[in-house]
């Protein structure tokens, strides 16, 4: 028979257990007072992993070229700091590993410039610049800034669903992808105890309307929101041993 005790800790770790973003019942989110940094949180899929970690209790720093392309007046927004610098500038990464204090989580959601063409008609070298914010960029954020990573830190990547389904057209962002996936599963062993995750979504909007057309002969029949896919990032932080996985949030649509 069970003391009173030993139920109320039962029940106490029954309750770290559910560490769904949706469904935490603990008297405090395990984000409550963590640092956040979001390189590429100022719009789309980091701005709203940002926003929810802010609204967890989360001290978030969001890093990108230029200011917020969002300014809601939640309270939420008054936990949010930002530092805008270019991933891809050596001195940007240098200056900012000097100043940042220590970091709990880390998620690039960054996107490469330029946009994607078929194979044929893609140059090497614009092949090579898609490379070098969404892929090389991060590599050597991620170096720059691993002094700075608590010990129980996690780092949360992007890949995207070309990484595994092909997609006439999108050679380059295919080969990004599945480089952001392996590199995933090598820093998970080489940077532990650090955790490595990655989030692979599908098709985020806003897009074009052919896009969006297509998207209602996925299983979910739409396309995904920012919102749709930010839960996967807050998960993967609090799950504290999950590592070198990569989690897909696409409504399905690889399967069609
Ligand atoms: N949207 C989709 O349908 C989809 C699908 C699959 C995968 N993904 C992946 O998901 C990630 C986020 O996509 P998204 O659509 O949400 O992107 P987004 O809305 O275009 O946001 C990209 C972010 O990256 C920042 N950024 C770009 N270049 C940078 C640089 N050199 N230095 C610092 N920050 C930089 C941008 O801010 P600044 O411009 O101010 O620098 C912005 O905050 C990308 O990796 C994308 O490939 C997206």
């Amino acid at each position: 028979m069970k003391t009173s005790g030993e139920k109320n800790s039962a029940m106490a770790h029954k309750q770290r257990l559910r560490t769904s973003d949706e469904t935490f019942l603990g008297a405090s989110h395990p984000l409550e007072g963590q640092t956040v940094m979001v390189v590429g949180g100022s719009s789309g899929i980091g701005s709203a992993v940002a926003q929810r970690a802010a609204s967890h209790g989360a001290s978030v720093v969001i890093v990108s070229r230029q200011a917020s392309r969002f300014d809601d007046g939640e309270p939420s927004s008054k936990r949010i700091r930002y530092h805008h610098m270019d991933i891809t500038q050596e001195a940007d990464r240098k200056s900012l590993a000097k100043r940042s204090e220590t970091i709990d989580h880390l998620v690039f959601a960054v996107r490469s410039a330029g946009s994607s063409a078929p194979f044929l008609q893609t140059t090497q070298e614009q092949a090579k610049e898609a490379f070098e914010v969404k892929f090389w960029g991060v590599y050597s954020f991620i170096q720059a800034i691993y002094p700075c990573m608590a010990a129980q830190s996690s780092i949360t990547l992007t890949s995207g669903i070309t990484g595994e389904k092909i997609i006439p057209g999108a050679s380059s962002m295919a080969a990004i992808n599945s480089a952001t996936e392996t590199l995933c599963r090598q820093l998970a062993v080489e940077l532990a105890p650090i955790r490595i995750n990655a989030v692979s979504p599908g098709f985020v909007a806003p897009k074009p309307e052919p896009l969006e057309r297509r998207a209602r002969d996925f299983p979910q029949r739409r396309l995904a929101s920012p919102n749709d896919v930010a839960p996967a990032y807050i998960e993967l932080m609090m799950s504290s041993y999950r590592t070198g996985t990569i989690v897909v949030v696409d409504g399905g649509a690889r399967l069609v």
